[in-house]
């Protein structure tokens, strides 16, 4: 009986591109959801932008924008890079859409009739410049327990002790560098305590999590009382408004997760599916009720299996089961939690141009080769997952256009007038012996394993290699009399390479889907590794898979450094902020990386020699994405060179002549394609969106800017 899956992955932040780090998350559970269709279940694959919070509205009120339009441009974004990599959901919505005000709204009231929710006064910190109460991640300070400096308002890196933000030593404005004031407000919070007895089974027993974080939540939040988590925000917030608490917004963690469900009430819309039987409610429990003990579910029920980077743990394996269980939902059958991305053994750096955004690498390399990569690093555990570059280019190479796609490539041409013979030859158990490990695969992708999926099917194809190279196709061809058995061999090595794209197909859709053409029978299910292909014509090759170099890889490294200058000084702010090179996830901690502006001094300012100048020259920097080289004149004779990343938003003809303002005692940077003496001053959040700051007429070039 096929098996109903719904499955997720976290919803990413509408403020910030999705980089390789994200992919990590994405294609893990893209190959388990294809595995699964593939094997016959039901299984869809659900996602949803994130959009709501302090960082969103502190983003849109940077871009002079609407957070409405500002989130539409993101999930755009978004939903093209997820494409390009073969990640398919079966629906992408978003938090800030109806159905998911909706769900909130029943949620909430199943947690307030359980007599869940408690009203207190908050004293929060309140930056009186950016006009707003500040969320935790921006505000950083000395933590109160350890003493360690710079830490956020709600953890600290140092020791892992939790707390307020109100509690730091210091605290500062991450938005405007100010110290913030305390403000009291009135706050609500669900009492999560009340549910302690439901989680400790939860957590602990029906394999729901893997073992390390089950040991995880034992030693760090069930061992003692749980905290009552505060879920309503004060205006301005950029959410939903509580209904029975105006002026009150739910917290984004509130409304995230809830977003999984509004997605699957949109696929349902779409499709005519039951939400339900998707997503069963067995009634609500209120106050006077034991918290029932177990998430025991007749054989037949759907299951809900979430994926999730292990930063986000809290919120997924005690506040959400929390939320789900007091509103009577269907737990989810599993919480599959990875580690993050490193590349070279380290975090990811701006600097180092190994913060690579999605689109960035669309733009030098094959995506087919990170997922086969990400799949040959992924195993169930929680750990970390590296991303060695040279190791990246001679996997990919080795692997797949050695081992799989060369075993069709050497062989097609040689049948593509007689077809497959008609009778599957003798193959010394080759296919049969393939055949037989479909099983040990196909466990190895159920539990996660792709490593070990991996290592099984490239040992077939280092089975399947010597029978070409010992059979040597291309010599058969040379004698007539060889005819049969030439076909015969080439029957066999395209019949294992067949095996291999079908066993690959979760990890590598497009040469599945190319397999499935050569043959014209498309790859649909498992199964179709059990049984050779005979008497079939054998269609043109086509080619499958392009070698990657280790200078393209070094060109995508230079694109990222190149984006990441233009946005620190010696080229122009112009990109939107990025999650910062410590929190791959966290764009809220993205954003405090960008701040509005933090305090300096006037003798700090009075440093900063702004100049007014004409733009004598403008030249297109072939090499550069984003760079114009500009010639200004600062008056009489002198000149300066400046690289500006303004190339999507002028045409170099149109800047000669105009005036503008630069950072005229900017320290002279060596960039790739020349010295660049200074900086010029625009606005906007970058891309096509800058604009050139210039005086009014009169202003003279060399001028001082006050
Ligand atoms: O950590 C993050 O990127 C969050 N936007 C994930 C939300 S997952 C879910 F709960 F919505
Ligand atoms: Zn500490």
């Amino acid at each position: 009986m096929p098996r109903q899956i719904l499955v997720t992955a976290a919803l990413p932040y509408a403020n910030g591109h999705i980089h390789l780090g994200h992919l990590v998350e994405y294609i893990q559970t893209d190959i388990w959801v294809r595995f699964q269709k593939l094997r016959g279940n039901r299984c869809i694959y659900l996602c949803a932008d994130d959009t709501h919070g302090t960082a969103i509205m502190i983003r849109a009120r940077q871009e002079g924008r609407s957070e409405e339009v500002l989130i539409a441009d993101m999930q755009a974004a978004h939903e093209r890079d997820f494409a390009a990599f073969d990640i398919a959901f079966d629906n992408y919505g978003s938090t800030n859409s109806p159905e998911n005000r909706q769900l909130c709204g029943e949620i909430w009231q199943s947690i307030r009739a359980a007599g869940l929710v408690r009203a207190a006064d908050v004293s929060q910190l309140y930056d009186p410049v950016a006009g707003t109460f500040l969320a935790d991640r921006f505000v950083k300070g000395t933590c109160p327990k350890c003493g360690a400096a710079d830490q956020y308002g709600d953890s600290c890196d140092k020791c892992g002790s939790t707390y307020s933000p109100a509690d730091l030593i210091n605290p500062t404005s991450t938005l405007s560098g100010t110290s913030p004031e305390v403000r009291s407000a009135a706050h609500l919070f669900i009492e999560l305590e009340k549910l302690h007895a439901f989680l400790d089974t939860w957590t602990q027993s029906g394999n729901h999590l893997q073992p390390e974080i089950a040991n995880y939540l034992k030693g760090h939040f069930l061992g003692e009382p749980l905290r009552d988590w505060d879920v309503s925000r004060p205006a301005p917030y950029f959410g939903f408004e509580i209904p029975d608490s105006p002026g009150n917004y739910w917290y984004v963690w509130f409304d995230a997760p809830i977003g999984y469900m509004a997605s699957l009430r949109q696929w349902c819309d779409k499709t005519g599916e039951k939400f339900e039987s998707w997503w069963p409610r067995e009634g609500t429990i209120n106050e006077s009720a034991q918290p029932p003990t177990s998430n025991l579910q007749p054989p037949t029920s759907p299951e809900v299996h979430h994926f999730i980077g292990k930063d986000i743990t809290y919120f997924h394996t005690l506040f959400w089961p929390g939320m789900l269980k007091t509103a009577g939902y269907q737990l989810p059958e599993k919480v599959h939690i990875h580690g993050f991305l490193t590349v070279n053994g380290e975090k990811m750096s701006k600097s180092k141009g190994t913060f690579v955004r999605a689109a960035t690498y669309l733009n030098h390399l094959d995506p087919s080769f990170l997922r086969y990569y990400y799949a040959s690093k992924l195993t169930p555990r929680v750990d970390d997952l590296d991303m060695n570059l040279e190791e990246f280019v001679a996997k990919g190479n080795a692997d797949l256009v050695g081992k799989v796609v060369n075993l069709a490539s050497r062989c097609a041409g040689f049948v593509k007038t007689t077809g497959l013979s008609a009778r599957y030859p003798d193959d010394g158990g080759l296919f049969a012996h393939a055949a037989a490990e479909g099983e040990a695969i196909a466990a190895a992708y159920e539990e996660c394993d792709y490593n070990r999926a991996m290592r099984l099917i490239m040992a077939l194809a280092d089975r399947a290699n010597p029978f070409v190279e010992e059979n040597a196709p291309w010599n058969l061809k040379k004698d007539p009399a060889q005819a049969a058995r030439l076909q015969e061999v080439c029957t066999v090595a395209l019949n294992l390479f067949r095996q291999l794209a079908v066993y690959l197909a979760p990890v590598l859709p497009r040469l599945a889907q190319q397999a499935g053409e050569l043959f014209d029978r498309p790859i649909t299910k498992w199964t179709d590794a059990s049984e050779p292909l005979v008497d079939v014509p054998v269609r043109p090759f086509q080619h499958m898979l392009k070698r990657v170099t280790p200078e393209e890889v070094q060109k995508m490294i230079e694109e990222s450094r190149e984006e990441a200058a233009a946005t620190t000084p010696a080229g122009l702010p112009l990109a939107p902020p990025v999650p910062s090179d410590t929190a791959q996830q966290d764009s809220a901690a993205a954003l405090a990386a960008e701040p509005l502006t933090s305090e300096c001094s006037i003798d700090d300012f009075a440093k900063v020699d702004l100049r007014v100048a004409r733009i004598l020259s403008a030249e297109d920097v072939p090499e550069a994405r984003k760079l114009l080289k500009l010639t200004v004149s600062l008056g009489g004779d002198v000149k300066r060179t400046v690289f500006a990343g303004i190339k999507a938003a002028y045409q170099p003809e149109q800047l000669v002549g105009r005036l503008v303002i630069i950072v005229a005692n900017l320290a002279p940077r060596q960039m790739k394609f020349g010295l660049s003496e200074g900086m010029v001053c625009a606005s906007g959040p970058g891309g096509a969106e800058v604009y050139l700051l210039s005086p009014d007429n009169g202003a003279v070039p060399g001028q001082r800017v006050h």
